[in-house]
């Protein structure tokens, strides 16, 4: 087993000497990596213990995104949906535990040690994880017809963009000079940003689910802001958790709603003031998380060109797909 990590190890190092430098958001630059632009210690050796080690379930549970699209959201949706007769809504674990302190971020989990990795596989089944990772790049054992279960969430590329521009500034050392949006807009274009092109990564999940249905739900976040209750409905029959009728008689469904809406999760003092560690040193403060959460709030930041070049990248990328946002 040893010997085996050491491999892994080794093909990281090698990865990370021989593949194209792209430029960063923060102080790191990024990877080109099979296609898709990765942070170089959390993503790209995130990417390669997977392919190399991972060891799938067919009955994993993985939350699949890119960076803004939803994340926190969804996470805490899928957790207060498959756990719904465990906990009481009112002594809730999410009232008190950030929604990305609730299930293991795959990506960062080899980052630390080989112990975190015995964790997982010693944890019991059903597992819920979540992933950044482009679906191309998931090894076979996850995605083939037998593999893992995937929940995916996309959104309006204008909203991610603006979205993770004003994240990023929020993160970014305090040495370095605030990123501006033109530079932001420039990079997301070419389609450097993690684990970007922000399209590839949405074309790879839709085909997958048009590939395998049963195995991917797709979803998005503005059908989500519109019809929380029917989204959550079809999670949970996703999940093989379908609600009962007495349980949306009682307003189970609502409750849920209600427990992971923005209102309700940004304002917990658990968000406000906690901070998430994803790894030694990828700490994120949870309100950091939390910003507007609407839809359409891009338009309040990018000029009229910027929309334009951004509406015609997605038309040009999107073609046949019957992909629309
Ligand atoms: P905005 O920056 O547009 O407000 P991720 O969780 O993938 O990092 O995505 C973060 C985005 O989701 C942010 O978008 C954030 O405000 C929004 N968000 C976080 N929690 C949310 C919730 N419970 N409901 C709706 N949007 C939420």
């Amino acid at each position: 087993q040893d010997l085996d990590l050491q491999r892994t190890l080794e093909r990281y190092r090698e990865t990370l000497r021989s593949f194209p430098i792209g430029k960063g958001w923060m102080t790191e630059h990024l990877v080109h990596y099979q296609g898709f632009w990765l942070a170089p210690k959390a993503a790209l050796k995130g990417v390669i213990w997977i392919q190399d080690r991972f060891k799938a379930r067919p009955t994993d549970i993985v939350l699949a995104t890119f960076p803004k699209t939803g994340t926190t959201w969804l996470r805490a949706l899928i957790f207060a949906t498959i756990n719904r007769t465990r906990y009481d809504f009112s002594k809730h674990p999410l009232l008190t535990t950030g929604p990305h302190d609730c299930f293991p971020f795959l990506d960062a989990y080899i980052y630390e040690n080989d112990q975190s990795v015995s964790n997982l596989d010693a944890s019991p089944s059903p597992r819920l994880l979540s992933t950044h990772i482009p679906y191309t790049l998931l090894p076979d054992s996850m995605t083939n017809s037998s593999g893992c279960s995937f929940i995916y969430i996309c959104r309006n590329p204008k909203d991610v963009l603006v979205s993770k521009w004003l994240f990023m500034n929020k993160l970014r050392p305090k040495e370095l000079p605030p990123l501006s949006l033109q530079e932001a807009f420039e990079l997301f274009c070419q389609g450097i940003s993690h684990y970007g092109p922000y399209w590839d990564h949405v074309l790879g999940y839709w085909n997958g689910s048009l590939e395998t249905p049963t195995k991917i739900l797709f979803l998005k976040y503005e059908d989500l802001k519109k019809e929380p209750l029917a989204v959550v409905k079809r999670l949970a029959e996703f999940l093989g958790h379908p609600f009962s009728l007495e349980e949306e008689s009682m307003g189970v469904i609502q409750e849920i709603v209600r427990l992971c809406s923005f209102e309700n999760l940004s304002n917990l003092e658990v968000n406000r003031t906690s901070a998430q560690k994803f790894s030694r040193d990828i700490i994120v403060d949870n309100r950091h998380f939390f910003r507007k959460g609407q839809v359409g709030d891009s338009e309040n930041y990018l000029t009229a060109e910027m929309i334009e070049r951004l509406d015609e990248i997605t038309a040009d990328k999107l073609i046949g797909s019957g992909l629309i946002f």
